[in-house]
């Protein structure tokens, strides 16, 4: 592998003017945590799954959602953008929050980069687990790298409305709409509605086996350009409101490029560490990565439903450093950029980097 070409799981990449992957995070690719038996990303994994397998079933009593944990983290920047209606332009392309092999390929930036080849496969339903990378300042609750749960269920007509009294003359669809905060141009209000009172509810009842009938959660509503409607949910937790989860009804463009065009659906992608801090008391997202036994071994429960509240350890005395330094004028520094110098020298030892102030001189 010479330095014109990046390797990524056994295959090489050719790089170009966008390649700004480092080794550091090269160096977490393939680790798969959340595949790792006990670790507690994938207890969650588990205690989801086990959820998803019980509460839903199929016609056949079979579970309802298929379960994907094993697809490749190098996609396409097509997939990671252009298959959920991303625009071209859009800020969330921007080489200083993303890890880009080249300039068409990319470690994925979130689990929607599979929504469409999933649905396209002909899923109806399905979960799907894998980590992703999002360039980032590090601190006690973002890590460049983390781990997603996507949730796709796709709906006809018949399944939408059965449950409905009078249901039979409902529609999905309707001409000549308009599209409003609440719907898509092509929805009629009554599948819109419905597809989020199941959604909301869905995922109500996932976090209520999660955490408990105790635990606090609030609705946002928020932006996704392959989502409308689209909300967040926010938990509460050590007396602040964390953003756990994005999701939406799916853009009905979306689903007829993906051959699904006679269907409505919902999504939602939730973040596992969030989860996982919240649940198993977790104070820093850094510890996911710890090979320390006194971390590891604190999860090796027979049951994954068994609860676990996390002691924590500490190793080293924190220490403060203040460093100042001019910047040429036009220079075209990133803050991402220094960033990673400290964290390539420091590593995770380095709890946060903060700018503190900026000064112009007039
Ligand atoms: N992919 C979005 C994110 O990472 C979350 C999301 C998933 C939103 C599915 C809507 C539907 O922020």
């Amino acid at each position: 592998i010479g330095p014109d070409s990046v390797e990524v799981l056994g295959h090489a990449y050719p790089s170009d003017d966008y390649t700004n992957v480092t080794p550091r995070i090269l160096g977490k690719v393939g680790r798969n945590l959340h595949n790792e038996k006990n670790h507690p990303l994938w207890l969650i994994k588990e205690r989801i799954k086990t959820h998803f397998y019980s509460a839903y079933m199929g016609r056949g009593g079979n579970p309802l959602f298929s379960v994907h944990d094993n697809l490749s983290p190098v996609v396409s920047v097509e997939q990671n953008f252009d298959s959920l209606l991303i625009p071209p332009t859009h800020p969330s392309r921007k080489k200083g929050d993303n890890y880009y092999l080249n300039r068409s390929r990319m470690l994925r930036a979130h689990t929607s980069a599979h929504q469409r080849e999933l649905v396209l496969s002909g899923l109806d339903a399905f979960l799907l687990a894998g980590d992703v990378y999002r360039r980032d300042e590090i601190d006690s609750s973002h890590y460049p790298v983390f781990h997603q749960m996507e949730g796709v269920r796709l709906y006809s007509n018949h399944e939408l409305f059965s449950a409905v009294e009078g249901g039979e003359d409902l529609s999905l669809f309707e001409g000549g709409g308009r599209r409003t905060p609440q719907k898509q141009e092509v929805h009629s209000l009554e599948a819109t509605k419905l597809l989020e009172l199941q959604l909301k509810n869905t995922l109500t009842r996932l976090i209520t086996h999660l955490f408990g009938p105790g635990v606090q959660v609030r609705w946002v509503e928020c932006f996704f350009p392959f989502t409308h409607p689209s909300f967040e949910m926010e938990v509460c937790f050590q007396g602040e409101w964390m953003e756990v989860l994005g999701c939406g009804v799916m853009e009905q463009e979306l689903l007829s490029t993906a051959g699904a065009g006679s269907k409505v659906g919902w999504a939602f992608g939730l973040g596992l560490e969030r989860l996982a801090m919240v649940l198993y008391n977790i104070p820093d997202i850094r510890l996911f990565w710890s090979q320390d036994e006194r971390f590891l071994r604190q999860f090796r429960v027979k049951d994954v439903q068994q609860a676990v509240s996390f002691q924590p350890l500490s190793k080293y005395p924190p220490l403060h450093n203040d460093i100042s330094f001019w910047l040429p004028e036009n220079d075209d520094f990133t803050q991402n950029d220094f960033y990673e110098m400290v964290r390539s020298i420091g590593g995770d030892l380095v709890e946060r980097v903060t700018l503190l102030d900026e000064f112009t001189h007039p």
